[in-house]
């Protein structure tokens, strides 16, 4: 059959984001892990859609890890960022984060799509995507196409649109 198209996508966020339960969500069931742990470093994952097969550089969020995102950003070509929406008081650290990542020259003038997750929506303080996006100045993207969507990584819910948006940004 056709081979799909091969896409490194970088996963980013702070620790305790949700990022690896979202991946873990998106892997086939057969090769879903039962506990998830906090990450160290960075952990190596595949999934596969439609047309394209991802390979995924999940990056450990925790502080003393995070200097280690930038070393993949050449090879990224799309952006998974997770946000805790419970988490209000590290927003701003989040929003520090992404504003890092996006002065960065390996990706500051790259046309390379980002898929923002607002994960936990389920949670009773999480705040809205709209809410997360202001705070986070979403707007203020204009050379990079953007998306956000609201997720529960652990029902799953919100992954597919989201993942139906990166699709389409590549192929
Ligand atoms: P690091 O690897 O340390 O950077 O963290 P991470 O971003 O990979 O977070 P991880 O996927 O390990 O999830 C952290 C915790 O949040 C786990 O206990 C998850 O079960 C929980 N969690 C993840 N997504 C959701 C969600 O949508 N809702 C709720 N309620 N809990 C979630
Ligand atoms: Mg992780």
């Amino acid at each position: 059959g056709l081979k799909k198209k091969e896409v490194n996508v970088l996963c980013l966020g702070l620790d305790n984001s949700g990022k690896t339960t979202i991946i873990n969500q998106l892997k086939p069931s057969n090769a879903q892990a039962q506990d998830i742990v906090p990450t160290i470093g960075f952990s190596i994952e595949k999934f596969k859609t439609s047309s394209l097969s991802f390979t995924v550089f999940d990056m450990s969020g925790q502080g003393r890890y995070r200097n280690l995102w930038e070393h993949y950003y050449k090879e990224g070509q799309a952006i998974i960022f997770v946000i805790d929406s419970s988490d209000k008081l590290r927003m701003v650290v989040a929003k520090e984060e992404l504003d890092t990542l996006l002065n960065h020259p390996d990706v500051k003038h790259r046309r390379i799509p980002i898929l923002f997750f607002a994960n936990k929506m389920d949670l009773r303080d999480a705040l809205s995507s709209v809410k997360v996006s202001q705070l986070l100045c979403l707007e203020n993207i204009k050379d990079k196409p953007w998306h956000i969507c609201a997720s529960n990584a652990v029902q799953g819910e919100g992954l597919q649109e989201g993942v139906d948006w990166l699709q389409d940004q590549i192929r």
